[in-house]
């Protein structure tokens, strides 16, 4: 009897479907024109999933990739993110900019489009994508009670950087206040450059994660291979992660 059970759990592992993680996702990529989410797109693209290059001028997109399809699109356009949204399992926001009064971090692109996109999300009934942020390392602790951008010298800081550096910590407070939407918050380290992909990388929380000799870092391509991860596995729902080497 035992044996027989054996056997059929057996048969059932060999026959069964193939799991989610399987099946090609299909992804939005908000930033896919940008120096971080065009390596999203790669990554994703480079594991058979299907992208969806979101750009205001998709004319600028090389769609003859296969499993690409570029998109017209626009993160202060509510009506356009909800038609994009549809059809998606993950959407993923690696976006910069601050629109109109530069010195307003309200006016963050960053902060703007996390809302935007949690207000369409809630819009689902119970099919909505999961969302993936591409965040700021000035949200990152550099002491228990000190974040990374209080370190920076506010005065060598161009104002719409310093907006989309508060942006993006306003960014996560928000988030932080969403449990009715699958959110994910991805922290590059403090030196998110060109370089290889070694497909190695570590994940931290709140804190600045550094290697042994205290350097914050990675290269773009390794962090876009943890954005990928975390949108096949969905292993941090409603929490902010960061990445590093
Ligand atoms: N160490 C760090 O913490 C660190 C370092 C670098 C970057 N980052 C973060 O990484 C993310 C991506 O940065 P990046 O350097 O890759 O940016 P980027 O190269 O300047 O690209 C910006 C992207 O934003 C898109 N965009 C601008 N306005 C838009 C709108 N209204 N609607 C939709 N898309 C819009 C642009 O697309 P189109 O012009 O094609 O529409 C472009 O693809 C940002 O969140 C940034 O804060 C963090």
């Amino acid at each position: 009897m035992l044996r027989t059970a054996r056997l059929f759990l057996l048969a059932a592992c060999l026959f069964a479907a193939p799991s989610a993680a399987d099946e090609p996702l299909r992804v939005l990529v908000y930033g896919a024109t940008g120096s971080v989410g065009s390596l999203i797109v790669d990554e994703a693209l480079g594991r058979g999933h299907e992208v969806t290059a979101v750009s205001r001028d998709p004319s600028t997109i090389d769609a003859s990739r296969p499993g690409l399809t570029a998109a017209k699109g626009d993160l202060l356009d509510r009506d356009s993110i909800a038609e994009l949204l549809r059809g998606h399992d993950v959407v993923i926001s690696s976006v910069r900019g601050v629109i109109g009064d530069k010195s307003d971090p309200e006016n963050a692109l960053q902060l703007l489009a996390a809302n935007n996109i949690v207000a369409e999300l809630r819009e689902f009934d119970g099919d909505a994508p999961r969302f993936l942020h591409i965040g700021g390392a000035g949200s990152l602790k550099v002491k228990p009670d000190k974040l990374f951008a209080e370190t920076l010298p506010k005065i060598a800081l161009p104002k719409p950087l310093e907006s989309e550096i508060i942006g993006q910590i306003w960014a996560l407070d928000d988030l932080r206040k969403v449990d009715d939407v699958e959110w994910t918050y991805i922290t590059p380290p403090i030196h998110l450059k060109k370089g290889e992909r070694t497909g190695e990388y570590r994940i931290g929380g709140d804190d600045v994660l550094r290697d042994d000799r205290g350097r914050s870092r990675i290269s773009k391509a390794d962090f876009a291979v943890a954005v990928v991860d975390e949108a096949e596995n969905g292993t941090y729902v409603r929490q902010r992660i960061s990445v590093a080497y």
